[in-house]
């Protein structure tokens, strides 16, 4: 079995990136360890970043192609704002489990709409870098 984790913009900065807020785990560090995870769960993971929009939502149509069992998809600030990325997991037969390392509902209002989560099975957010690994527990799961 075959899980993407797609990870939106400015997630590439994770480790100097407002550290009380998100913590100073890398992305590599947190690919890593879904790497190690996925390895012990028998679970291939396809992990990427991106800044663009477009690119989130080309690989939530790809991973549907490529039979993925899940999508972990920490969409960031596109979260807010993307009927777009809703759109395409509304379009995919794959489950799309919502990731978040802080806790967008305890934050500033423009925070609490999540595009994602109206289309999304199931979230994990407010763990810090622990919300993925406890994602990709639920999503072999499924
Ligand atoms: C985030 C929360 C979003 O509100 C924010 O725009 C991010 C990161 C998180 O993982 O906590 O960029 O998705």
């Amino acid at each position: 079995p075959l899980i993407f984790v797609l990870n939106g913009p400015n997630l590439n900065l994770l480790g100097t990136r407002e550290p009380e807020i998100y913590g100073t785990d890398t992305l590599d560090d947190i690919a890593g360890r879904l790497e190690d995870q996925g390895q012990a769960l028998g679970i291939e993971i396809d992990f990427r970043q991106s800044n663009h929009e477009g690119h989130l939502i080309d690989w939530l149509h790809e991973a549907q192609a490529a039979g993925a069992k899940a999508v972990l998809l920490n969409a960031a600030g596109f979260t807010h704002t993307s009927i777009a990325i809703h759109d395409a997991i509304k379009a995919i037969n794959v489950p799309v489990v919502e990731v978040h390392l802080s806790d967008p509902a305890t934050r500033e209002p423009f925070r609490h709409i999540s595009y994602v989560g109206m289309a999304a099975k199931l979230c994990f957010a407010g763990h810090g870098a622990k919300s993925y690994e406890l994602a990709l527990d639920a999503a072999a799961r499924f």
